[in-house]
């Protein structure tokens, strides 16, 4: 246990406060943010400030605390992944950034602020997206940053990120999701798009952690199916939430996707049955993991929490 970060977090059974591993592990994850994002001095001050205020203003951190969890499980050491988690998390904040861009779902409120474009201008959005993108491979291939994870399985993770957020993967789902505006779609379409826009990194997170942690091959496929089922709950969550709950919980607009005649789940099987299949997405992670012990308590936890969330 020595090795994992969460020591507050975890009774002495091994049942652990799953609020008070979140409240930690999202300060470690802020903690180490904030020491990454480059300082005033060393780059643009606009950049700085533009990439702090979207990256400080108050995400779940679901990204990376699911790396760190998956590395938890594996029996390796949280604190090895945790600046490629935040490589993770910068990931995600410039596709938040770029995804309420004027040209794409054209949204004013994130993480309960003003956007990056409104705040900044559009052009300044689009580098500081642009920014987050490249400093997080920077991160990852640096030298200065997890020298304990062993070359090959560093390279490994890099090209899970780009794999993850690219052209078959984020950027890939993003496409179909803007090209179905105003289409009706079927489900299985509307499912392949939730699943790249937003399953891969989901998924590229918790095998990022899994590799991290040098867990067998066989581990990584079964965290790895985990993270494709979470990821869809997660994604048909999203859906509905952006029907249902109130904005300043929330953060962002809602009715975004009606605004933007999104085909989401629950506009094409209704929200009870978007409810319905969510829960079974977690269902099947939860059964994914019935090889690993009580370490992957936190994973288990989180699964629940990606449809029990109230933002
Ligand atoms: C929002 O992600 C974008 C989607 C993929 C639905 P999150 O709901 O994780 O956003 P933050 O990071 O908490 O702001
Ligand atoms: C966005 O999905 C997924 C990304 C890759 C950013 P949404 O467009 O539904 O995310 P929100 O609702 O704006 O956070
Ligand atoms: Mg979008
Ligand atoms: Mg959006
Ligand atoms: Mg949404």
């Amino acid at each position: 246990m020595t090795k994992n970060l969460p020591n507050r977090g975890k009774t002495g059974d091994n049942q652990i406060d799953f609020a008070e591993y979140l409240k930690v592990h999202r300060q470690t994850i802020n903690d180490c943010l904030l020491t990454l994002i480059p300082p005033e001095s060393t780059s643009s001050p606009a950049l700085h400030t533009s990439m702090h205020y979207s990256l400080m203003a108050g995400g779940k951190r679901l990204r990376p605390i699911l790396a760190l969890a998956a590395a938890e499980a594996a029996g390796g050491d949280a604190r090895t992944v945790l600046p490629f988690a935040c490589a993770i998390e910068m990931v995600h904040t410039y596709s938040l950034i770029h995804d309420d861009l004027p040209a794409m779902d054209n949204d004013d409120l994130r993480r309960g602020r003003p956007t990056s474009h409104k705040v900044f201008g559009e052009g300044m959005a689009i580098l500081t997206g642009d920014a987050l993108l490249t400093y997080a491979f920077l991160i990852l291939s640096s030298p200065h940053y997890g020298s304990d994870i062993p070359f090959h399985n560093r390279l490994r993770i890099i090209e899970e990120l780009a794999h993850a957020s690219g052209i078959e993967g984020m950027i890939g789902g993003q496409v179909l999701d803007l090209d179905a505006q105003n289409k009706s779609l079927g489900l299985d379409e509307v499912a392949r798009i939730h699943s790249l826009k937003t399953g891969c990194l989901i998924k590229a997170s918790i095998r990022i952690g899994g590799i991290a942690a040098e867990a067998r091959e066989n581990e990584i496929e079964a965290l790895s199916e985990y993270g494709a089922h979470l990821g869809l709950a997660f994604q048909i969550t999203d859906d509905i939430l952006d029907l249902e709950a109130p904005e300043e919980i929330m953060g962002k607009p809602k009715n975004s996707d009606l605004v933007n005649k999104k085909a989401t789940y629950p506009t094409i099987i209704g929200i009870e049955a978007s409810k319905k299949k969510a829960q079974e997405s977690v269902e099947k992670a939860l059964s994914s993991l019935y090889a690993f012990d009580h370490q992957a308590d936190p994973l288990r936890h989180l699964a629940w929490y990606t449809i029990k969330r109230e933002k």
